[in-house]
């Protein structure tokens, strides 16, 4: 099976792109991290792919649409056919979205609908509530609204507080980011209005 070429867009530690890229080199995504991108030049992420001999580069702008154009044209230029958002902390707009269509992927510390937005997993213990997780879902132009797919759930202990329960659902997001995609390179798949539907049989 040949390899699909992503591209990483991260603002900040890059523990996401580290799990896929890991997943990647041990054969269990059949897809390779070809170039890794952030709006940030000091994000820790760079340094890390860096280390990989991956290439990186810190695509700097306050204008958004000029910043996603360079964003797109270094895409293209490393052939990229799908993009994972890994702690990306910037909304991307129409053009850079419309440009991969169904092609782009987020990573979400809860369990979407619940707390889209910062601070996910603090909204979850101001909430009080006992189940949170993660979720892997497209990027459409809302915040955090795209076709859902995989979600993990991550039980919240009475003792938990925002940083405890943010480093479990952490390590859940390693299992699910490659997990999802794995599944969406090596499965059949299409979305339908908001659902991801898996096989190619007829949808029951
Ligand atoms: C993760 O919690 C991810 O769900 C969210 O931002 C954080 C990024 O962490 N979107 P890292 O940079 O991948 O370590």
């Amino acid at each position: 099976m040949s390899r699909a070429r992503v591209g990483i867009l991260a603002s900040g530690r890059g523990s996401n792109f580290e799990a896929l890229d890991r997943a990647m080199r041990r054969g269990e995504v059949p897809a390779e991290v070809v170039v890794v991108l952030s709006n940030r030049k000091d994000a820790p992420v760079l340094e890390r792919a860096a280390g990989l001999g991956i290439p990186t580069q810190a695509v700097v702008a306050d204008d958004r649409l000029e910043q996603e154009q360079t964003l797109l044209a270094t895409l293209a230029q490393a052939g990229v056919e799908w993009v994972c958002l890994a702690g990306y902390m910037r909304v991307l707009g129409p053009a850079f979205v419309g440009a991969f269509p169904e092609r782009i992927l987020n990573i979400h510390p809860s369990l979407l609908p619940a707390f889209p937005g910062l601070a996910a997993q603090r909204q979850a213990i101001e909430h009080g509530v006992a189940i949170s997780g993660c979720t892997v879902h497209f990027v459409d132009q809302g915040l955090d609204t795209g076709p859902i797919v995989g979600q993990a759930a991550v039980a919240v202990a009475p003792d938990d507080d925002e940083h405890s329960l943010a480093e479990r659902i952490l390590e859940a997001e390693h299992q699910l980011y490659p997990r999802c995609l794995r599944r969406l390179l090596v499965e059949p798949w299409r979305i339908e209005g908001r659902r991801v539907h898996w096989g190619s049989g007829v949808v029951a």
